[in-house]
């Protein structure tokens, strides 16, 4: 997802400048344009041609010199720019981002550029904590900058706290969902879960698998750069936390089975990567089990299987993880479980399923489609998942569908809201009350009102949606789809 971006890297004057080269070569490597500009300070702590050696592009140091392309023109870099990410940001940078402050290169791409900004601090945990950097922080959040806050931990000066530079995959992941808000699945909630559940048997000892969480994670990091808004449900693995997901741990199928209630409750998908157990101990010993006798004997009951009790107005994925009859029997799970699409892969393959980092799998969906993909990796196997739940949601129909007529426009102004007749008016929130409405412009929040002699509407004069459609004259058929009842619609035209 980051080929062919360009993400310019702006370094300030800290001691973590030098991580600023491990970003850089990360980026370049996985195809991104990386367009370094450092601040004087920051030269004095990592030389320029370092940053020159990793990217092979001209390092801007100098609003003035000539080296770069873009070294006078620092408007084209800022339109350039998909991402501006400063990292490391230190105390001083961070003062003059929030002042507006434009005295050198990186000021005045920060201020010229629409690209989002992603901003980690480094510093000392005092300077980090004074209420000045707080409040400057704040107001770059305001503003609409992204902070990828600093990890705890021994700084240079040798004190512990809040203050080193966030690890280089925090700040990369943050830059990818950036890149991916407006993504095809902007605007969605997708649950996923991922990893072996552990069911135990005494206070020491669990009945696990050899899932290691890999392609879950897969899903989840995929999805997020989609634009998703992810919920991750997840047993312990060796796994870092992807960041921005949200991530939910579980341990045994049973809290498995409560976090996803609650999380597929709003969701539009669920993608069920977990392996989960089909058989608990009936019974936990209090204390841990000794082995006096020759044999053991542990009785098991069958666990409740998640993905085919849940229900809902969501898109279902399973994966099944087959050692023979790979095909019949994702077939027959994908029926029984009542999925839209079932993920069946061959576990017997010693570079596909648990533990590596590369899958061969075959997708059958509901509709008998059967696309069985070469040898990919977890993270391509997750994207060719996703495009099928694109697809899938694209023609998930809508719960509830309220047509009506429009109002001609009052003598003095031309549409600017849609009235909703009062048989209607239940199924909208309360006034005031914000909710969600896709149209074919993108999605907006908005509310219904009612002024003094006029009927209840939604107000759409913010979201120019009026002026996109120019066509539109009293009488005409408007459709709104309720996609979540009291918080997601969708406005339709010409029906
Ligand atoms: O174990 P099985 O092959 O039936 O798993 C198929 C799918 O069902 C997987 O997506 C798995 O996550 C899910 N499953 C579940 N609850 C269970 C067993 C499996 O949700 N108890």
């Amino acid at each position: 997802m980051l080929t062919n971006k360009t993400i310019v890297l702006g370094i300030t004057g800290g001691i973590a400048a030098y991580k600023a080269a491990d970003i850089a070569s990360k980026l370049t490597q996985a195809g991104a344009r990386v367009e370094v500009i450092m601040t004087e300070s920051a030269t004095k702590f990592i030389i320029p041609l370092t940053l020159r050696n990793i990217t092979g592009r001209a390092v801007v140091t100098d609003m003035f010199e000539l080296a770069s392309e873009f070294s006078v023109e620092h408007v084209a870099l800022a339109d350039a720019a998909d991402v501006v990410a400063i990292a490391p940001a230190t105390a001083n940078t961070i003062a003059s981002l929030a002042a507006g402050i434009a005295d050198d290169m990186l000021g005045c791409i920060v201020l010229a550029t629409r690209a989002p900004i992603v901003v980690a601090p480094s510093m000392d945990v005092n300077m980090f904590e004074n209420p000045i950097t707080q409040e400057n922080l704040s107001k770059l959040k305001a503003r609409g900058f992204t902070i990828v806050d600093p990890a705890y931990g021994r700084m240079a000066s040798g004190k512990v706290g809040l203050g080193r530079l966030a690890e280089t995959e925090t700040i990369i992941g943050t830059i990818k969902q950036m890149l991916g808000r407006n993504g095809d699945l902007a605007g969605k909630r997708i649950t996923v879960t991922a990893g072996g559940t552990q069911e135990p048997i005494d206070p020491v000892r669990h009945i696990g698998n050899r899932s290691s969480g890999k392609m879950g994670y897969a899903v989840a990091e995929a999805a997020r750069d989609r634009g998703a808004a992810v919920s991750l449900i997840t047993t312990p693995t060796c796994l870092p936390e992807p960041v921005g997901v949200e991530v939910i741990h579980v341990q045994t199928v049973s809290e498995m089975r409560e976090a996803v209630i609650k999380a597929t409750a709003r969701a539009d998908a669920l993608i069920m990567a977990a392996a989960v157990a089909d058989y608990k101990p009936k019974s936990v010993a209090k204390a841990k089990i000794k082995k006096d006798s020759p044999s053991l004997t542990l009785e098991l009951v069958r666990t409740p299987d998640i993905l085919a009790e849940v229900k809902g107005n969501f898109i279902k994925v399973g994966f099944a993880a087959e050692s023979e009859d790979t095909i019949d029997n994702a077939r027959r799970k994908l029926q029984e479980k009542q999925l839209d699409l079932i993920v069946a892969n061959d576990i017997t393959s010693p570079d596909s399923g648990f533990g590596v980092d590369t899958n061969k799998v075959t997708l059958i969906d509901r509709d008998g489609k059967v696309e069985s993909l070469p040898l990919l990796t977890k993270r391509e196997v997750a994207d060719k998942i996703l495009d099928r739940v694109v697809e899938f949601l694209a023609k998930k129909p809508p719960l509830q569908r309220i047509e009506f007529s429009l109002w001609p426009p009052s003598s003095t102004e031309r549409y600017k809201r849609i009235n909703i007749p009062e048989d209607v008016r239940h199924l909208f929130p309360e006034d005031k009350v914000p909710f969600l409405i896709e149209t074919d412009i993108g999605t907006f929040s908005v509310c219904v009102k009612r002024h003094e002699n006029t009927p209840s509407h939604i107000h759409l004069r913010r979201t120019n949606w009026f002026k996109a459609h120019p066509e539109l004259k009293a009488g005409d058929k408007v459709a709104i789809e309720v996609i979540e009842p009291m918080k997601k619609y969708r406005l339709k035209v010409g029906i």
